[in-house]
């Protein structure tokens, strides 16, 4: 995830038009792009997993929060913990730990239904390496290795947003 990077190099924008503000007449290209210094949450970009594909079959599907709670506890809870409030450690991984599903992260909760389904569905099918110089674990490709259907994966997206009700 470069979610990380995205963050520094705002701050870094930001701190670049303030030292080219500071050269006033010098620099007159930095008239032509101002920013303002306090969007970034508004404007960011949802989390991705890092590796590539896009949605699955399992958007084409309703899920069942019920029969995606039981998915969940066999599949998911040992690294995003019961009812995937997290705090299961990560060795090797920038973050340290691997990340709580409940709360999810802001970039990837929706009001939307469907825009928070896709989210959550691009990490369940193709899996995500986390930054950092070896971490110990990964989240797996349950959809590209057929480790669960599209029903397993529609039935456990429908838990993972019944755990996060939009705010
Ligand atoms: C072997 C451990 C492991 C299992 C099992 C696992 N995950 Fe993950 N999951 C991870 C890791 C590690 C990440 C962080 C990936 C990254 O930062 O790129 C992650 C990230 C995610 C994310 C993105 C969260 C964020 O804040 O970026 C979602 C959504 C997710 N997992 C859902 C699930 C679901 C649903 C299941 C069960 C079907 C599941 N995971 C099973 C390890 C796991």
């Amino acid at each position: 995830m470069n979610r990380r990077v995205r963050v520094i190099s705002t701050v870094c924008a930001g701190a670049a038009m303030i030292v080219l503000a500071a050269c006033g007449a010098a620099a007159p290209a930095a008239t032509a792009t101002p920013v303002p210094a306090n969007t970034p949450a508004a404007t960011a970009a949802p989390a991705r997993p890092s590796n590539p594909g896009g949605p699955g079959p399992a958007l084409n599907l309703t899920g069942d929060a019920k029969a995606g709670e039981q998915v969940f506890t066999s599949t998911c809870q040992r690294c995003h913990g019961p009812e995937g409030k997290g705090g299961v450690s990560n060795p090797g991984s920038s973050d340290g730990t691997i990340p709580p599903l409940n709360p999810i992260d802001d970039t990837i909760a929706n009001k939307d239904p469907k825009v928070f389904a896709h989210n959550v569905d691009l990490f369940v099918e193709h899996g995500s390496t986390p930054d950092g110089p070896n971490p110990s674990n990964k989240m797996p490709a349950f959809g590209d290795t057929k480790k669960l259907t599209p029903q397993q994966i529609a039935d456990v997206i429908a838990y993972v947003i019944s755990l996060n009700p939009a705010k």
